[in-house]
């Protein structure tokens, strides 16, 4: 099937290459040239385990393009996959994907047929606006016009994209004509009936069930995005919760996580404790949910909670290094992890950001480690690093690529992100180096009895 794919972010670059590998044929557009001339040379602008080499494999078979006139006319199915960043006030703002519509319309061949998909994720009602846009330009086109409207969002998990591409859960497709349907069932068949060669690097898991592509109204599969993210960041907040009282009671959330998930109805996963949710969704998405509530004059509180849990998390640990040290002015704090999640380089509203501001604003200096994301760490928080008077730079925000230099005179380290990587560091030659040895393990990430023995005044996320 010829494919259209707007955006070539986390969600657009991961479904070309895969629909690629799929042997569909696929071209996909973006404005930010920088992308596009790393896409030219065949690199990944994204930092996603095997997205290099999948795309390398595929590269020969996309074409990557910043004019939607390139490609859009020939194509029977356009993917729109723009971001949908929070406004000010928390809605989220769909300019990108009503741009993207009006673009796709005004170069739309007036005796062709075209599904356009809806994959980014937007308030209930925005499928029924993008239909409306696309008429319009139609009506100043004076044509009469031939496209079906679909969503069908996006369920990817940073860090995990191209596995969750090619075995997902589910496929959702909301959508109020046969023929749109039709189409995603078409477009979906290798993965609904798993008929494809697995690549190397992404084996079918063992026992993985088909999954569904489940079809409904498109109001119904936005507000399914928006419910699923809320789910889970609420799970989350929960353990989070518990977590905080288990550390006044002195009980183990770790232990009360393990014994709550073996329960079936609860489930094991999204039930580890620490500094709580980040990155571009979840965030994004339950202010989203509570913008979209708001304007039906709807009060989200279980939503609202889980949001003040989950960014109190962030404060507590300041609190909690602010009790261990005294006073954080003048102290030096190591910080282990930056990205928002491990296997990915995105620091969006990853809780290190805020970390990072609040010790910097008590007075301390702060050392900073990430296996990947240092670059657009640097870039987030390069508002720190401004000049403090003609003079003088704010030098107490540091980076290093070696992980054994960020203990080097430091008062305390604080684990923000579980990278594999953090697992395997050598405690005792991280305390040796410290001034104070106090370790405060974000994610719970190791164990209380072997961080002691190599020297560490451990602190965890409820748990003693
Ligand atoms: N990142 C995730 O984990 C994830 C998961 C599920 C859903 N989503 C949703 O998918 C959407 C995209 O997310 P993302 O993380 O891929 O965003 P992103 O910011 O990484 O990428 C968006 C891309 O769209 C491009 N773009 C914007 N307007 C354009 C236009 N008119 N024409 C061509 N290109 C244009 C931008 O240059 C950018 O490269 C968002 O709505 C997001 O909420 C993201």
């Amino acid at each position: 099937m010829k494919i259209a794919i707007i955006g070539t972010g986390y969600v657009g670059l991961t479904t070309a290459v895969v629909l690629a590998y799929l042997n569909h044929d696929v071209a996909a557009v973006d404005k930010d040239e920088g992308k596009l001339n790393l896409l030219h040379e065949g690199k990944s602008p994204i930092h996603e385990p095997g997205i290099q080499s999948l795309l390398t494999e595929v590269q020969h078979t996309i074409r990557f393009t910043p004019s939607v006139a390139d490609v859009v006319p020939e194509a029977e199915l356009i993917l729109i996959a723009v971001g949908t960043p929070p406004k000010k006030n928390g809605e989220a703002d769909t300019q990108h994907v009503e741009q993207a519509a009006k673009e796709v319309a005004q170069v739309c061949l007036p005796d062709r047929h075209y599904t356009l998909v809806v994959k980014s994720t937007v308030p209930i009602g925005t499928n029924q606006r993008v239909a409306e846009v696309v008429a319009s330009v139609f009506s100043e086109r004076g044509l009469r016009g031939n496209v079906s409207i679909a969503s069908n969002p996006e369920f990817l998990q940073e860090g995990l994209a191209l596995q969750g591409a090619f075995y997902p859960d589910r496929i959702v497709v909301g959508a109020n004509s046969d023929e749109a349907i039709d189409t995603l069932r078409r477009l979906y068949k290798p993965i609904l009936e798993q008929t494809f060669d697995p690549p190397s690097e992404f084996p079918r898991p063992s026992a993985y069930p088909l999954p569904p592509m489940m079809t409904t109204d498109p109001n119904s599969a936005e507000m399914i995005k928006y419910a699923a993210n809320t789910f889970l960041a609420l799970k989350i907040s929960f353990i989070n919760e518990i977590a905080g009282l288990c550390e006044e009671v002195e009980a183990d959330v770790t232990e009360v996580a393990r014994g709550i998930g073996l329960d079936a109805r609860i489930g094991s996963r999204f039930l580890q404790a620490g500094l709580g949710w980040g990155g571009s969704c979840y965030p994004k998405d339950t202010a989203a949910l509570l913008g979209v509530a708001a304007q039906s004059g709807y009060r989200m509180p279980i939503t609202e909670a889980a949001r003040t849990v989950n960014f109190r998390q962030r404060e507590r640990v300041v609190e909690k290094l602010h009790n261990a040290l005294g006073t954080l002015n003048g102290k030096t704090v190591g910080i282990l992890g930056l990205a928002f999640k491990p296997n990915t380089d995105d620091v969006r509203e990853a809780p290190a950001l805020d970390i990072v501001r609040a010790l910097i604003a008590a007075g301390a200096t702060v050392r900073a480690h990430d296996p990947i994301a240092i670059a657009n760490a640097r870039r987030a928080l390069s508002g720190l690093q401004t000049p403090t008077t003609e003079n003088q730079t704010n030098n107490r925000l540091s980076f290093t690529e070696d992980v054994y230099e960020l203990p080097y005179d430091a008062d305390a380290l604080v684990l923000i992100t579980e990278w594999d990587f953090y697992h395997r560091l050598e405690l005792r030659r991280l305390a040796k180096q410290m001034k104070t040895p106090i370790l405060i393990d974000g994610r719970n990430v190791y164990s209380p009895e072997e961080a002691r023995a190599a020297g560490f005044h451990y602190i965890g996320i409820g748990r003693f």
